[in-house]
């Protein structure tokens, strides 16, 4: 296809960056009209903390109490409403359709709970926030964005480090995102859930997660999932579930690549805004930021 200018690549909604290729500023205007429902599951992340993966898991814990044949019913419903990876994604009229989705939607955002919908926060619908660490987060962001031709490229990881420190990358700040988010973390509809401690036990997390959202399921299930949701397992269908992005996607899933690409100098910066920003916070005693420092 036609080379997209990397100026056209994003576009700025409230002071935020967003892909082009996926959103515009009238499907995020058009988004506060969604009207969230009390079962709807909500998973959020800041791009590059794993969202993808707690998607699959969540999605197979909250399937595991259907049949085949319901699953299939569900999935042909999704087909023809032609649901979007993300909330913030797609045409202005996509809310309007969501409205035919039978319960209980899995819905994933990387939005800022600003920039959400109200009726989200009015209902009784629970909320999972994914965290991960800012330096693998950021270095597995540099490697999105030179990998996907969607968004600009970096020429050097030095070049990129400012960008993804003020927050000029598509969704914003990591930063804003996390001081945003823990405004809300005492609320009872809010749970976090770190990447780090999935990576560490996944069983046990997935446990968590199930107990939060009220899924039930058995021992055997949840060894199933995390073997069916494994780094190496997801990696290798990923052509088949996420097509052309699925090489993108699925880079290293291991926590501490960060060492690969800081520098002393930057490790000392990314300390200090993490703790300029979020130090003290419940939120920063959620995110595991000392791996393997
Ligand atoms: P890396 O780039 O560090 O490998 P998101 O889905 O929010 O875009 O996050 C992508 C990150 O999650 C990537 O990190 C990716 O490899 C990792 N990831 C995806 N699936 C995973 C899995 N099953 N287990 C562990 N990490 C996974």
């Amino acid at each position: 296809g036609e080379k997209i200018a990397p100026e056209d690549m994003l576009f700025s909604y409230r002071d935020i960056l967003f892909p082009a290729s996926v959103s515009s500023p009238e499907t995020l205007e058009a988004l506060k009209s969604f009207e969230a429902r009390s079962d709807d599951v909500i998973l959020v992340g800041y791009p590059k903390s794993g969202t993808n993966w707690l998607e699959q898991m969540v999605q197979e814990l909250a399937d595991a109490k259907y049949t085949e044949e319901e699953r299939k019913e569900i999935i042909n419903a999704e087909k023809k409403v032609e649901t979007f990876q993300r909330l913030e994604f797609g045409d202005p009229g996509i809310y309007e359709r969501m409205k035919k989705l039978p319960s209980r939607r899995i819905i994933v955002t990387h939005l800022t709970p600003q920039l959400l919908p109200p009726s989200i926060f009015q209902s009784k619908a629970k909320i999972l926030v994914l965290v991960r660490n800012p330096k693998d987060t950021a270095v597995s962001y540099y490697h999105f964005y030179n990998n996907l031709p969607l968004l600009p490229s970096f020429a050097s990881w030095d070049e990129y480090f400012p960008d993804f420190m003020n927050g000029k990358l598509a969704w914003g700040s990591y930063f804003d995102h996390l001081v945003e988010w823990n405004k809300y973390i005492d609320n009872e509809k809010i749970m976090t859930i770190s990447y780090e401690e999935l990576k560490e036990d996944q069983v046990q997390g997935m446990k968590k997660i199930a107990a939060f959202f009220g899924f039930s399921l058995c021992e055997e299930d949840f060894l199933r999932i995390a073997k069916k949701t494994s780094f190496k397992a997801m990696k290798e269908k990923s052509s088949e579930t996420h097509g052309k992005f699925g090489d993108v996607l699925f880079r290293k899933g291991v926590v501490g690549s960060w060492k690969d690409l800081f520098s002393k100098a930057q490790n000392e910066e990314m300390y200090r805004k993490f703790e300029d920003t979020l130090g003290g916070t419940k939120m920063a005693a959620k995110i595991k930021y000392d791996v393997y420092c």
